[in-house]
């Protein structure tokens, strides 16, 4: 498995991963965000033509997961990472997420942030188990506030949401 920067013909399939990565929510009763539909494509070229999406590709170079991340005030934010169910559980997750911090340490950036559900095993234990930690609501920076904001008009907040961060000094 490696790590490279995702080409404009792949994102279609970034976003397949997506899709089977995100079936693992119906199991906890979480449907509305199994039936999510991924950002589109045209969303997905921006990150890539600003060199800020990345791919893990199998030993026959295909994708088999995928990281966003874009800066949000003083923070290298990770927008999405997604790794297909019949790759996880093999440390490529916590690759990305270390691609994700490579790239906000190149940037000048202080912290490496996300969303994510409070209580879905496989997000914040998960990334606090890698060191993430929660920042209060009382702490959130304007842009971090915002990206809150407007995953609640989304429906996220049907379940508890989380903003977790950590240093990338
Ligand atoms: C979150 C995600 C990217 C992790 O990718 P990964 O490559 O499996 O992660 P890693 O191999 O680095 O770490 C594995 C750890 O993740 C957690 N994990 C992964 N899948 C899990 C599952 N189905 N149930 C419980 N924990 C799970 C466990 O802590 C696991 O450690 P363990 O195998 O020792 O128990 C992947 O599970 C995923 O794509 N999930 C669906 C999409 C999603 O929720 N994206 C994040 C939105 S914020």
């Amino acid at each position: 498995m490696r790590i490279r920067s995702a080409a404009p013909v792949e994102l279609e399939a970034l976003r397949g991963i997506e899709r089977a990565a995100g079936e693992q929510f119906r199991a906890l009763g979480m449907a509305a965000i199994a039936e999510d539909e991924p950002l589109p494509v045209e969303e997905l070229a921006e990150f890539s033509a600003a060199g800020r999406a990345w791919t893990a590709v199998g030993a026959d170079g295909s994708p088999v997961g995928y990281l966003l991340v874009k800066r949000v005030g003083a923070n290298a934010h990770v927008e999405q990472v997604s790794v297909h169910p019949s790759f996880a559980r093999q440390g490529i997750g916590r690759r990305l997420l270390e691609t994700a911090a490579d790239w906000g340490r190149g940037q000048g950036l202080k912290n490496l942030t996300l969303t994510t559900f409070g209580e879905v095993p496989w997000n914040a234990p998960y990334y606090r188990r890698l060191g993430f930690r929660d920042v209060p609501a009382d702490a959130l920076e304007p842009g971090l506030k915002q990206v809150v904001a407007q995953e609640a008009a989304a429906g996220l907040a049907r379940w508890p949401r989380v903003v977790l961060s950590r240093p990338l000094a």
